[in-house]
Formats: structure tokens, sequence, C-alpha cells
């Protein structure tokens, strides 16, 4: 073979390594805190969470808060991101899809049933179990938290493969971002410091008030100037 021919043939190797990675999902990854995605002027916050990960549980609370306080003027979207190192975590992260797709509403729900439970999916607590039996004790775990959702639409969930490709393109997402722990957040596309540890409700207010003050002060300088 010479070395046209060589060159050729890696070419073709690494077109179709990269092709197959690459496979773009048909809709963007994640799920839309209060149904309110991100207006062309929102402040976005991305959040990747592994809904068995204590410190993504810690850092829920004062996320929320100042998300409240905030109001329409920022928008959070989570992207599930299961750790390799939490046994359940893909699991879990799978019930969030099986949900979001029977009843969207419900899914922040579900994402706090699992930041109040969790000890019950933790590594030690379900080492004796079979994965057969964690998955049937998510899938009823899930059932019951989001109480209008029927059992066996739940289950025939988890038997769908599109809820298995959807948490394996929260992964990929996650991965093609940079992230490597959880909670592990965005702020306009920017990523915040200390990754993996929560954030207070005061560190949230001293990342998110200068830029309110900003888009505030924008916002005033309109009328000045068309007068
Ligand atoms: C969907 O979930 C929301 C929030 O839990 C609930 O209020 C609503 O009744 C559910 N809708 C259906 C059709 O089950
Ligand atoms: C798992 O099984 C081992 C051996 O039988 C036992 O010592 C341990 O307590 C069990 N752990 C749990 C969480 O049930």
């Amino acid at each position: 073979m010479n070395l046209d021919h060589l060159l050729l043939l890696l070419s073709l190797i690494l077109l179709t390594c990269t092709q197959s990675d690459a496979s773009i999902p048909s809709k963007q990854d994640g799920f839309w805190y209060e149904n309110r995605p991100a207006k062309p002027d929102s402040i976005l916050i991305e959040g990747f969470f592994d809904p068995v990960c204590p410190d993504t549980r810690d850092a829920w609370q004062p996320l929320k808060q100042a998300i409240h306080h905030y109001g329409s003027r920022v928008s959070l979207v989570v992207h599930p991101f299961s750790l390799p190192y939490h046994d359940n975590a893909f699991i879990s992260s799978r019930a969030l899809h099986v949900i979001n797709n029977l009843n969207a509403s419900a899914t922040y729900d579900l994402l706090e049933s699992f930041f109040e439970h969790q000890e019950s999916f933790y590594n030690a607590a379900t080492l004796n179990k079979s994965r057969a039996s964690v998955i049937d004790q998510i899938v009823t775990f899930t059932a019951k938290t989001t109480g209008n959702s029927d059992l066996s639409d739940v289950r025939a969930g988890f038997s769908d493969s599109k809820t298995d490709q959807a948490t394996r393109v929260s992964f990929k997402y996650g991965c093609l971002r940079g992230v490597y722990g959880t909670p592990y957040f965005f702020l306009n596309g920017f990523p915040l410091p200390d990754a993996g540890s929560p954030i207070s409700y005061d560190g949230w207010r001293h990342f998110i008030d200068p830029l309110v003050d900003e888009q505030t002060m924008k916002a005033e300088e309109i009328p000045h100037l068309m007068r």
C-alpha cells in the first residue's frame, strides 16, 4: 500500500468514528424549570445534576430560592449527568426522562423526591440488590412520587430504548461541555467556579446581581436615546 492509499484509509476510519460519535439528537437536551425556556435576554443557568449526588441535593434549595428571587429574568435548564461512581445515577436520570415524557410538569417533583429520599439509592444501600430489583424500586418510587402516572406507563417507559438513548445523550452533552462532577453550573454559558460543590443563596446573589443591574441599566438607557 502506498502512502496515498494509507492516508485515504486513515481518513475513512476517522470519518466513520466521528460520525458514529456525533449522533446529534433531534431536540436539545434538558428540562426547563417551571416550563420557562430562556428568552434572548434571559439570564440562563444551566445545571448538570446527578439525582443521587449529595452535593447536587444540597445545591438545590439555595438555587431554587435564588430563581424565585429573580423571577422571570432567570431561566434554569437541568441536564441529568450520571456520575459513573454512583451505581444508580443512570437509572435515576433515566427515570427523569421517563416522567418527562409522561408529564413534563412532574419532572422537577421527581427530582426533588430523589433528593429527599436519596439515601435509599446510595451504593451501600443497594449493594446486595440485583440491578433488576433496583430498577423495580425506582419504577415504583417514580410512579408513587408523581401520583398521576400509572405504574405500567412508567414501567413501559423504562423498557423503551428511546429513554435509554435520551439519558445517554444527556451524559454525552455534559461531556461535550467539559462537565466532570455534579452539581456543575454555567451562567450565560460560562462555567462557575467550585464545580462539584453547592452554591449558597448568597453565592447566587453575588453572581447574578451584577448581571441584573447591567440589564436594568440597559433597559433604562433606551428612553434617553429616543429623546
Ligand atoms: C402532571 O404533573 C403535575 C405536577 O405534579 C400535576 O399537577 C398534573 O396533574 C399532572 N398531569 C397529569 C395529566 O397527570
Ligand atoms: C449485604 O450483604 C452482606 C453479606 O451478607 C451483609 O454483611 C451486609 O450487611 C449487607 N448489606 C446491606 C446494605 O444489606
